[in-house]
């Protein structure tokens, strides 16, 4: 059928998407850089970046975990405040909005519910909305006043991959795009610093076989796993849960290493498996106190560190990307994991139980 062409010789669209992130990443490069290498981005969405005094996105799910990477890259990089928050609980929480509000909408599909009960209400008080999607004509990107495209090309796996990483990287253009525009001069070049992202997982497609391994050796039969990283790597394991859960069905949670003392820590078994990511050299040394910490009670730790960071053991370890841009290499090698978990224990990988690709209805 015609499913079966698309995916060409891969044997399910997840992988194949897995697989095209570098030349996602690489797209966007090209779509957003002028021919002498600066950073290009439409002048109204410039505007009003620069205008407000304060950014909302609004998301859900794996676009969720997007925002919070993209809330450090906008801070960090653009030195502006932003929160995040999950588009279903935005009406019921409203915090208290500052005087300019920007509200940024994350959305693979442009058309969660959820999200457009923020964006009618929202747009009904005169406030201005920018829509990060993969699908430019979607009803989310129509009806906000400007649109940023992702460029992944069509996500079919309902777990969602190459589209959360395209997200990270177009916040990060728009980050960068903002600073630009204040006169801050950025210490990094940012559209080389993709591009080592693109080769790095590139490097970390190719080690299929080590990651397959991975999972068959913590999670064939495993009935819990724990994700467990502190600073930008905490939300990384909010994702890695995430698609575990998604596809493999596997309990699993992302913690931030710190609060384990404060209740997970009561949970580790012998052989449980804790995944823990530890990517960030300024937390480095807390992180693998936590990992200590679940090995002295039985835990089965597999450690994800970075090219140039200690690690005590074992370790994958992932290739050295600017530090802001951790999070968009890091979770390859989580994908890749929660895939084989799923294809071990005879998961319907594309088509998760009980999920839908989006989510029309509130
Ligand atoms: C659904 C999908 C998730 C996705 C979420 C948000 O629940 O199964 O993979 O992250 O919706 O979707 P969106 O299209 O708004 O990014």
């Amino acid at each position: 059928d015609a499913s079966d062409i698309e995916k060409g010789t891969y044997p399910h669209f997840m992988l194949k998407e897995i697989d095209e992130q570098p030349f996602v990443i690489r797209n966007i490069i090209q779509k957003y850089q002028n021919d002498d290498g600066t950073v290009r981005l439409d002048e109204n969405i410039r505007e009003a970046m620069k205008s407000s005094d304060r950014i909302y996105i609004i998301a859900a799910g794996t676009s969720y975990h997007a925002g919070l990477v993209g809330k450090q890259l906008i801070e960090k990089i653009a030195g502006r405040p932003v929160e995040v928050h999950i588009a279903s609980e935005f009406l019921y929480n409203m915090p208290l909005l500052s005087e300019n509000p920007l509200f940024i909408f994350i959305s693979q599909s442009g058309e969660t519910a959820d999200l457009r009960g923020v964006l009618v209400e929202v747009k009904e008080k005169g406030y201005k909305t920018l829509t990060v999607t993969n699908v430019p004509g979607s009803t989310l990107s129509r009806e906000a006043d400007f649109t940023l495209h992702t460029h992944a090309g069509p996500e079919i796996a309902v777990a969602s991959t190459k589209a959360y990483t395209a997200q990270m990287a177009v916040l990060t253009i728009l980050a960068v795009d903002t600073a630009n525009s204040k006169g801050t001069k950025l210490d990094f070049d940012p559209i080389q610093e993709l591009g080592i992202v693109a080769s790095a997982m590139e490097t970390l497609c190719d080690q299929k076989e080590k990651l397959e391994q991975i999972a068959r050796d913590y999670l064939s039969t495993t009935r819990n796993c724990f994700f467990i990283g502190r600073a930008a790597d905490y939300f990384v394991c909010l994702e890695g849960a995430l698609k575990l859960k998604e596809i493999s069905y596997i309990q699993a949670e992302g913690f931030a290493g710190g609060e384990l003392k404060h209740g997970t820590i009561a949970l580790i078994e012998d052989g449980t498996p804790v995944i823990a990511i530890a990517t960030q050299e300024h937390v480095n040394l807390s992180i693998r106190g936590n990992v200590k910490e679940v090995a002295a009670r039985g835990a089965n730790p597999c450690i994800v560190s970075m090219e140039g960071l200690e690690h005590d053991g074992d370790a994958f370890v992932i290739p050295k990307v600017h530090e802001y841009l951790t999070s968009l290499v890091t979770v390859i090698p989580l994908q890749l994991i929660s895939y084989y978990a799923a294809l071990h224990r005879d998961c319907d990988v594309d088509k998760p139980r009980n999920l839908a690709k989006s989510v029309t209805v509130e």
